[in-house]
């Protein structure tokens, strides 16, 4: 429905900007009127920004222009006067040294432009792994009425009548080509079959979760995750997010009213039932700070235990997003869910309705892609967090995309210092490797890298592939891409660069994993330890000055979701005076 002033329940804020007689007022309505903004659409109405995260260098947003237009379809015809701005864009496939160091960036330009100009509330264009969450956490610290539209993924991958999982497959060719199963040359006629069409990638990797994560905490119309990006019916999504968020606005409905603790832990049991990123836990982590939620590493253990793995798709399982799509998408998922009575069924959405409102009615269309609860594809689709000596503040493992019988493993550590190390050694023929072995990385993460890379799934040494075995228990304080499975161990925290006990492991060390008693453990003494950490020498410097100095000096620890010490918390929408 469209609003006309009248109906406003309360002075706006665009109308500091916008809504008097003033020298000012006059200053701020006459620029805007530049882009050929008739005088009526100053007429009191909610001022709706469109916060883009549109890029060519990020090719998975790249269409997100086209969904802006359709956003602002919808605040037109519900009444609002839709704004378009970019925001740093920080995208998964090109940016160095890694996206994540900049998410925390992002999220400080997605904060800044929102609490500085004169909009009444937000919609969030997101798609590619870092935008999501960065805009999700931004706008949670300014807490104006927020929604999210995701890109959606791209269409299936084919080679040769093969589906081809983004990311996943170019983890699988690149070891059957190091394996000597599959030559150079066919590896580079896969590379075009990889990537279709725009979007975000189609296996169920970390956009794909964080898309889910939107739409589980409440943050996004219900359906949005699994639309790929060049259906109809994705610009169908945004048009109506569009015309959703001037409600929002009359309502005032804001971040704080959606993300309780209570979202947060749908969140995670939805992760679980997709078989969702690792990546979720450091983003649900930091997105919990901005909102003064009090989330842990232990609630990730404790709401995902028992959490069956329904969705049916690469990496953990066989299928991809357009699959998931077609079968009913992430809404199938929470029914069951919620059915199971494992889900607050009351939580608020952004559509003003609970989260049960808007599931009880969809209909699962192919349970072989969205499994049953009785047929799920494993009972313990949650994340792992594992303890011990080695991982005093934690680390992570994804059991549904490890191999079972290596979640119970005693082995020889072989231990690259950094990723340059490991790029140096793991070819060598005479590397002391076996498939028995634990693979360590050192410094990789938040500090270390800088940014916690994606290289958690290192590749196995090739005379260990050429052998047939295609995991190996890895262990690091780095992260993994979504996309990417293995028997992995994560985010050990607190990292090698910051001092942790990963820092002073040593080739030959004994290293136990028990993932089923949640236990990561070096088998060297106490005084052992205490004697190698107290003579740790850093390896990292600290940088002597730009992003990458602040990013070094403020990056907290993945345990607490890798967020910058200061931009923990919600600063609000207030803005100081004008400066005319
Ligand atoms: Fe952008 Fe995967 S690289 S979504």
């Amino acid at each position: 429905m469209t609003f006309t002033k009248a109906q406003w329940p309360r002075k706006l804020r665009s109308a500091e900007w916008f809504g008097g007689t003033s020298r000012d007022h006059i200053y701020h309505r006459s620029w805007m009127k530049n882009q050929g903004l008739p005088a009526d659409l100053f007429d009191g109405r909610p001022v709706i920004g469109i916060c883009n995260t549109w890029s060519e260098m990020t090719p998975c947003n790249a269409h997100l222009r086209d969904l802006a237009d359709r956003v602002r379809h919808g605040i037109f015809e519900a009444g609002g006067l839709p704004l378009e701005f970019p925001v740093f864009s920080p995208g998964e496939s090109a940016l160095r040294p890694t996206a994540m160091m900049f998410r925390n960036l992002c999220a400080m330009d997605v904060e800044e432009a929102i609490r500085g100009n004169p909009m009444d509330g937000v919609v969030l264009l997101a798609g590619c792994d870092k935008t999501t969450p960065a805009l999700l956490m931004g706008a949670a610290s300014v807490d104006l009425p927020a929604i999210v539209v995701s890109g959606g993924p791209m269409l299936n991958g084919m080679f040769r009548g093969e589906r081809v999982g983004s990311g996943t497959h170019l983890w699988k060719f690149s070891e059957a080509v190091k394996a000597g199963e599959m030559s150079q040359a066919d590896f580079l006629e896969a590379e075009a079959s990889m990537s279709r069409s725009p979007g975000s990638c189609n296996t169920m990797g970390t956009a794909s979760t964080m898309a889910s994560m939107s739409e589980a905490l409440g943050m996004a119309l219900s359906g949005n995750a699994a639309i790929p990006a060049v259906d109809s019916r994705r610009r169908v999504m945004a048009h109506l997010t569009g015309r959703r968020i001037v409600d929002m606005v009359k309502d005032d409905l804001k971040p704080s009213d959606i993300l309780t603790r209570s979202a947060f832990e749908n969140a995670i049991r939805t992760n679980g039932a997709i078989g969702g990123s690792t990546n979720a836990v450091v983003h649900l982590l930091a997105i919990a700070g901005r909102v003064g939620i009090d989330l842990s590493l232990d609630d990730w253990d404790r709401c995902g235990q028992d959490i069956p793995t329904l969705v049916n798709l690469l990496p953990s399982g066989k299928y991809l997003m357009e699959e998931f799509f077609y079968a009913g998408g992430l809404p199938v998922v929470i029914r069951h869910l919620c059915e199971a009575g494992v889900m607050d069924r009351e939580a608020m959405t952004v559509s003003g309705n609970s989260l049960w409102e808007e599931v009880k009615e969809v209909r699962n269309w192919n349970e072989d892609v969205i499994l049953p609860v009785d047929k799920a594809l494993t009972s313990q689709g949650g994340i792992a967090v594992l303890r011990g000596n080695l991982a005093p503040r934690g680390a992570v493992l994804k059991p549904s995309a490890a191999t079972p019988e290596l979640l119970v493993h005693r082995g020889r550590a072989v231990v690259f210092e950094d990723i340059d190390d490991y790029k140096r050694k793991i070819g060598d023929d005479d590397l002391d490797i076996d498939e028995n072995c634990v693979m360590v990385l050192k410094n990789c993460g938040p500090k270390g890298y800088p940014g916690m890379a994606e290289v958690g799934n290192m590749g196995l040494p090739p005379k260990v592939l050429k052998k047939g075995i295609t995991d190996m228990v890895r262990i690091s304080d780095a992260r993994m891409s979504g996309t990417a499975y293995g028997t992995v161990v994560l985010h050990t925290t607190p990292e090698a660069a910051a001092g942790g006990p990963l820092a002073v492991v040593r080739d030959g060390d004994i290293i136990e994993l028990n993932v089923p008693e949640r236990r990561l453990q070096l088998e060297i003494t106490e005084a052992e330890l205490a004697a190698r950490l107290e003579s740790w020498v850093p390896a990292v410097p600290v940088p002597a000055s730009g992003y990458e100095h602040l990013f070094h000096t403020h990056v907290q620890g993945a345990d607490t979701g890798a967020d910058f010490d200061f931009l923990v918390g919600c600063r609000g929408s207030a803005v100081g005076k004008d400066s005319h």
